[in-house]
This record gives structure tokens, C-alpha cells and sequence, in this order.
């Protein structure tokens, strides 16, 4: 943890007082009360810097906090903000409570104890500065309002400098931009998110994405009869307005892990290129036949490794089995476990990710051991793995990311960071 200033500021002052009572017979000696205030100081963080998985205010990982959006001079290489948003939802309502629920679930997510053995880093030790900037005051009273919130919270954190600002891997096109990593949160987040990312990049976005469901349905299948401008704006349907504002890529795009009904009598939803919307389709039933490795191989073959191309990741908790995720908003039976989402996610650690989301956890519906926001707490730890990985610069090799032949040794790369 780092020692703030205004922190010093503060003991020192009470040192001060308690030299002033102390010896107020005779003059301070300015010196000493600084090398007296020192010594407090590192006597103190000896004594009570230490942290436990369940002690301390509730941040994701430990990690400090600001409420970056009022603290315009803060700067970071990665953010973690939290979306508390369900108000687009079309079943169990419930996600605002994602971001508390998932940040709680990280508690053991130590910064001291986080060396990921699958990627041969540590993340929380690493070059980059890591924020927990807070949640964004959503309103949920209006969705028109709500996502317009979102989107300028979303670009004022995108838009600032990066801390690192010659990050160890400065170069592609996140080069010296921080990264976002959303809690959501109802997947209806992911609209305002990549309508900021295409104002920040001026191109159209990769968007892997992994869910039970498509998310491209055009609104007017929710309700052919009923339908406002405002209805159109829900968590099954914001894929199809992103996509039809130009801001997703059609060429590069990927769903991994569906396992959706669709409408009607036959599978025309697939066909009919609306709802399609230019992504390639990885089903929940396909790890069984070409298993994690396949899956990775799909989504790199399909999504590429460019670094003038921005990914965006978006992870709706119900890509897991509900028996292993059951708190979420709209569960469907059949899909993968988080060992095998994780290994996906180490497998595409190299995606040039500008940013990323996890939503869905709605933790009403999740039970007394967390599984839900424990698994998203996981995902979101792999994925700033990946980042701080990527921004590197240095081939760490690791478990997974190992070189052909190479045999994992335990730790390979700990000591160069
Ligand atoms: C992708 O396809 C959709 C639907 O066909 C289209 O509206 C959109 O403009 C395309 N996006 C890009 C970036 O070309």
C-alpha cells in the first residue's frame, strides 16, 4: 500500500501535538519531529499495514480507491469501476448489486499473495498502477439518462493519460490510454462502454464475447406491438444498436460459449444476417468436441493478435453453468465450468485488449458460498493478468503461455519483475 501524503501530513501532525504536549518547555527541533514522524510512520505500517482476505473496506483486491470521476488529476493503467445498473433486464433483476458483491468476493485476491502461477505474474506487483475508482452514480429511475451517464463516466476514465506513460509495452493502439475493467451490472453497460471506446480509438471494435446468449436481437422481437424508443434499450438487444452504429467490427467479432433459445420454428435467427450482426459463433456443446484448446484456436484465428486493432472483452457470468454461476439474471443450463473459462481466458491473454466488462452477477440469486461472484472475481483477476501481462513487454512464458516443447518450471519469470 502506498503511503499518501496526506497520510504523513496527518501523523505528522500528531506527532506534533503530542511534542507539543510533551516537551512544551522547550523549542521544536523541525528535524527531529520529521525523522520522529518517519520512524512513527514506519513503525505503524509495520505494526498495521498488513490486511487479511476479510478484513479491510470492501475494494476490488485491496486495492485503493478513489472516486476518479471527481479526482480529474488521478491517473492509472488500469481502472476498476463498478456499473451498479439492471434496469434493461429482461427476467431476474438484480446485477446493480454485482459490483459490492464481486468486490467482496475478491477479498483474497491479496496484492502480496496474487502471483498467478497460470501466467507466471503477479499482477498487483507489477508495473502497472491499478485503481479502484468507485462505482458511476447511475440513475435508476431512466435508461435513456442512465446510459448517457455511463457513456461520458466511461469516457472521462478512458480518455485520461495513462500513469505508466512509457508502459514497459508502449506500443498498438492503447499506447499511453489507460484500460477500463467494468463490474456490472445488467449487460446493457456494454453500449455506453463501446460507444466510449470507438470516441477514444475512431474505429470500430473487436468485440469477443462470452455469454449464453446472442445479445444482438433486434428490439422489435422483444415486443413487435409494444415498443418505445425507449423499450429498445435492454440487455438482450444493445449488441444489435451497437452494431448498427458501426461500432463493432463485423469482420473480427466472436460470441463463445451460447447456448440460447431462439425464435420461431427453425433456426432463421442464425441465418438471417440481423441478428447475426457479422460475429462468429462459438456454441457452449463445442468444447466437448475440440475442448479448451480448440475454443482458444477459434477465437485467436477469428479475433487476431493486431495490435492496431482494440478487443474489447465482455463476459456475462451466464456463459458459466448455472451450476457453477447459478446467481445471475437469466441462467441456462449446459454451459462451461470456471475451471474451463479460465483456461480459455489464459489461452487469449494475448488479445490486444483496450478494455473489458463482467456482468450479470446478480447476487440475490447466488448462494451462501458466493460461487457467483467468487467465478467473476476470478475472471476479472485473469483478465487484468492478461493486461498487465500484455503491457509487459517481456515473454513471461508461463503455464499456458508456454513455448512449444518448454516444460513448466513453477514461477518462470518471477524474479525478472
Ligand atoms: C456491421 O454490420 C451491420 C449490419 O449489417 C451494419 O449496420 C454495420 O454498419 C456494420 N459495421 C461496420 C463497422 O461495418
Amino acid at each position: 500500500m502506498a503511503i499518501s501524503i496526506k497520510n504523513v501530513i496527518v501523523l505528522g501532525l500528531l506527532a506534533l501535538c503530542a511534542g507539543v504536549h510533551a516537551h512544551s518547555d522547550h523549542h521544536h527541533n523541525e528535524d527531529e519531529e520529521i525523522i520522529l514522524t518517519q520512524s512513527k510512520k514506519e513503525e505503524l505500517l509495520l505494526k498495521w499495514e498488513q490486511e487479511w482476505g476479510f478484513s479491510g473496506v470492501s475494494t476490488f483486491a485491496h486495492m485503493k480507491t478513489v472516486k476518479c470521476l471527481i479526482e480529474p488529476d488521478e491517473r492509472y493503467d488500469i481502472a476498476v469501476i463498478g456499473a451498479p445498473f439492471d434496469t434493461a433486464v429482461s427476467y431476474r433483476p438484480g446485477a446493480r448489486f454485482g459490483p459490492r458483491a464481486i468486490r467482496a468476493a475478491s477479498g483474497r485476491q491479496l496484492p502480496g499473495t496474487s502471483y498467478n502461477a497460470r501466467a507466471a505474474i503477479n499482477p498487483y506487483k507489477s508495473w502497472a498502477t491499478i485503481l479502484d475508482c468507485g462505482d458511476i452514480p447511475i440513475t435508476p429511475f431512466d435508461n435513456a439518462l442512465a446510459e448517457r451517464q455511463m457513456y461520458e463516466a466511461f469516457l472521462e476514465l478512458g480518455t485520461r493519460p495513462a500513469k505508466t506513460t512509457s508502459a514497459p509495452n508502449d506500443k498498438g493502439i492503447g499506447a499511453g490510454k489507460p484500460k477500463l475493467v467494468t463490474l456490472g451490472g445488467d449487460h446493457s453497460i456494454a453500449l455506453p462502454a463501446l460507444r466510449a471506446l470507438y470516441q477514444i480509438y475512431q474505429k470500430p471494435i473487436t468485440v469477443l464475447h462470452f455469454d449464453a446468449h446472442l445479445d444482438t436481437w433486434n428490439p422489435v422481437r422483444y415486443a413487435s406491438y409494444w415498443l418505445s424508443e425507449q423499450s429498445r434499450f435492454n440487455h438482450g438487444s444493445f449488441f444489435h444498436i451497437a452494431s448498427t452504429e458501426g461500432l463493432i467490427s463485423n469482420t473480427t467479432s466472436a460470441h463463445a460459449g451460447l447456448r440460447t433459445r431462439l425464435t420461431g420454428i427453425d433456426d432463421g435467427d442464425y441465418t438471417n444476417p440481423g441478428p447475426e450482426q457479422g460475429f462468429m459463433r462459438i456454441h457452449a456443446d463445442d468444447i466437448d468436441d475440440i475442448g479448451t484448446s480448440g475454443i482458444i484456436d477459434s477465437i485467436i484465428n477469428r479475433i487476431g493478435l493486431d495490435p492496431d486493432q482494440p478487443v474489447y472483452l465482455s463476459v456475462d457470468i451466464d456463459v458459466l453453468d448455472p451450476g457453477t454461476a447459478p446467481g445471475t439474471g437469466t441462467p441456462e443450463p449446459g454451459g462451461w465450468t470456471t475451471r474451463e473459462m479460465i483456461r480459455i481466458l489464459r489461452g487469449i491473454e494475448k488479445l490486444n485488449l483496450v478494455g473489458a466488462d463482467i456482468v450479470e452477477v446478480s447476487p440475490s440469486y447466488d448462494n451462501v458460498g458466493e460461487t457467483t461472484a467468487l467465478a467473476a472475481a476470478q475472471v476479472v483477476f485473469e483478465i487484468i493478468t492478461s493486461m498487465v501481462k500484455a503491457g509487459s513487454g517481456r515473454d513471461l512464458g508461463g503455464w499456458y503461455g508456454k513455448k512449444d516443447g518448454e516444460v513448466f518450471e513453477g514461477g518462470k519469470g518471477k524474479d525478472e519483475l
